[in-house]
Order: C-alpha cells, then sequence, then structure tokens
C-alpha cells in the first residue's frame, strides 16, 4: 500500500473531488458507519427541531420571544461574542463544524418532547443554506414568515434609516427551499396576523409543530396601548414587550408610496399566490386583501 504525507494526499483528494471542497455535514447518527466512530461522549440530540428562517423584518424577533414562552420549546444560547443570531448555515460560521453549531443547543432534557428551534432571519434568501440546513436537519419543521412587502419594504426602509446604512438588497421568497424540505415540513406564518392576533397564530404554529401541551398564548400576552404591540403578560397588569428597534415608531406610509409598491409587488404577489395554493398553504390577510386592491 502506497500513501503519501497528509498534505500531498488532501491535495490530490480534493483534486479529485472537487466538490467535497466545501463540507456537507450531516447529523453523525444518521448514517451507522458515522456513528459508530462518533465519540460516546456526544450526543445527537443538541439539534434544532425547527428552524425560523426568516425573512427580517416581519416579526421574527416576536415569533421567537412568543416561541419561547412555551414550556417545552426552548431556543439556543446567545452568542458570547455577538449576542446576535447564530447565523450558522448562511456564512463562515458553517466551516466551525457540527461541535460549534450544537454547543449553542442545552442538552434536551426529553429529546422526543423538547423542542428546540433557532431563528436567524437571513436563512430564507441565503443561496446556500436549504441544502445545507436539508443535510443536518433532514426532519426539521422550517418555519418562514410573510408580511405585505410593500410593509416589509417601508419597515426595512425605516431600519436602514435608523441605522444610516447603505440600501440592501430586496430578497423575495425563492422556491428553492421546497428542492430541499417537503411542502408539508414548511409553514408560511401570516406575519401581519402575527401583529395583529399573535395568540390566534401561535395556536396554529404548536398545531403546525405537534408541540404539546399546547400553551395558551391569549394569557400569556397583553395588548401594550403605548407600544401599540402585543407583549409578554407580567405581575401585577405590566407588561415586558421587544426593545425600541422592533415595533419602531414612525408616520404612516403615504397613500402614493403604497399605491406605488401595490403596483410594483403586484405580479410578485401573483406569482406568491400561486406558489401557495399549489403547496395547500392558507393566503395570509394581507395577500387576499392587496389582490383584492389592485386586481
Ligand atoms: P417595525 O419596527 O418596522 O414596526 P423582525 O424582528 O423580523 O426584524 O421584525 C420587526 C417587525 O416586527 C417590526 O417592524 C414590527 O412591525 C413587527 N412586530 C410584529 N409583532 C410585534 C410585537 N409584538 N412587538 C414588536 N414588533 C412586532
Amino acid at each position: 500500500l502506497q500513501t503519501l504525507p497528509p498534505v500531498q494526499l488532501a491535495d490530490k483528494y480534493f483534486h479529485i473531488f472537487p466538490e467535497e471542497r466545501d463540507p456537507l455535514w450531516q447529523n453523525p447518527c444518521h448514517d451507522k458507519r458515522h456513528k459508530d466512530i462518533w465519540s460516546k461522549e456526544k450526543t445527537c440530540d443538541r439539534l434544532p427541531k425547527f428552524l425560523v428562517i426568516g425573512p427580517q423584518k416581519t416579526g421574527t424577533t416576536a415569533l421567537h420571544s412568543f416561541l419561547t414562552l412555551h414550556p417545552a420549546i426552548t431556543s439556543n444560547f446567545l452568542s458570547p461574542v455577538t449576542f446576535e443570531e447564530i447565523q450558522f448555515f448562511n456564512g463562515p460560521n458553517y466551516h466551525n463544524g457540527i461541535d460549534w453549531y450544537m454547543d449553542f443547543f442545552p442538552f434536551p432534557s426529553n429529546a422526543s418532547t423538547d423542542f428546540m428551534f433557532e431563528k436567524s432571519a437571513n436563512y430564507l434568501d441565503s443561496e446556500v443554506t436549504p441544502r445545507r440546513a436539508a443535510a443536518l436537519l433532514p426532519r426539521a419543521k422550517i418555519l418562514a414568515l410573510l408580511i405585505n412587502p410593500a410593509d416589509r419594504a417601508y419597515s426595512w426602509y425605516q431600519h436602514q434609516r435608523a441605522h444610516q446604512d447603505p440600501a440592501a438588497l430586496n430578497h423575495t421568497f425563492h422556491q428553492r427551499w421546497l428542492s430541499h424540505y417537503q411542502p408539508s415540513q414548511l409553514l408560511i406564518v401570516d406575519g401581519s396576523q402575527l401583529r395583529s392576533n399573535p395568540a390566534l397564530v401561535m395556536e396554529g404554529v404548536q398545531r403546525f409543530l405537534g408541540v404539546t401541551p399546547i400553551f395558551n398564548y391569549t394569557q400569556a400576552l397583553t395588548f401594550d396601548e403605548s407600544k401599540g404591540f402585543w407583549c409578554q403578560k407580567q405581575e401585577g397588569g405590566r407588561s415586558k414587550c421587544l426593545g425600541k428597534s422592533k415595533g419602531r415608531k414612525y408616520p404612516d406610509m403615504t397613500p402614493e408610496a403604497r399605491a406605488f409598491l401595490a403596483e410594483y409587488y403586484r405580479e410578485h404577489n401573483m406569482a406568491l399566490l400561486k406558489l401557495l395554493n399549489r403547496l395547500g398553504q392558507a393566503l395570509p390577510t394581507w395577500l387576499r386583501e392587496e389582490l383584492q386592491s389592485t386586481s
């Protein structure tokens, strides 16, 4: 048997299999050969059962905060470095490997009834994410939030103004998630309804996830008049709302801007209607209203 020193061997290997230069992490427990060499000290249960994939400005923080009120649902630990979302599948963090990812999750007390999840609002429109996510989490459920793209564009515009940063690209919902996950694994959450009636939306989300017990959000949430949003109910009639940057105060969109954006997004909304019908997903109320008012 002839072999080469490690570096030359690696060079040769990647020359023959160039597509393997970029790793694709899979769950070690899904393949017996991998499981046999996976350290006995390790577990494969420190992985999310579902992902909230975004996009930004649709209420992902609110959905995240409501989910974590549920006794059986746990989110990831915050990064000690960024205090932000993990953003594992979409960028350079992916190359830190699955141990790095698993360290963000607690050991579940019961792997079959505990629901761990993570929310990274940039996953939805990331090119590489669906393939990578499906390789590691083939049984995961996926939550995507959609609001009226005109409102989202305006919210994003206000976000940019608040951050004084240059314009960013506006991504549209892309079917590529569906080439990696079954339609039954995907739930489109109506982000406008999450804002106006979160208890109802959270009930639907729980049924889709199959999480028990069904948690009653009517008792856990309260509408905060001064914030103008639903918040977590606290002792003594007080409430705990999301931070200043979620649910900003700004003037309503002008009718001219709304009309322009309604026209601008009309074709995209039509395409979305067709896609949702084909998938058998409920139509968000904002989409019905938008298409009625512009038809
Ligand atoms: P605005 O600040 O423009 O109103 P994300 O967390 O995905 O970035 O989304 C932020 C948006 O979530 C906010 O945008 C707000 O409209 C919406 N939202 C929905 N429910 C909310 C809640 N209960 N509290 C605060 N913001 C909420």
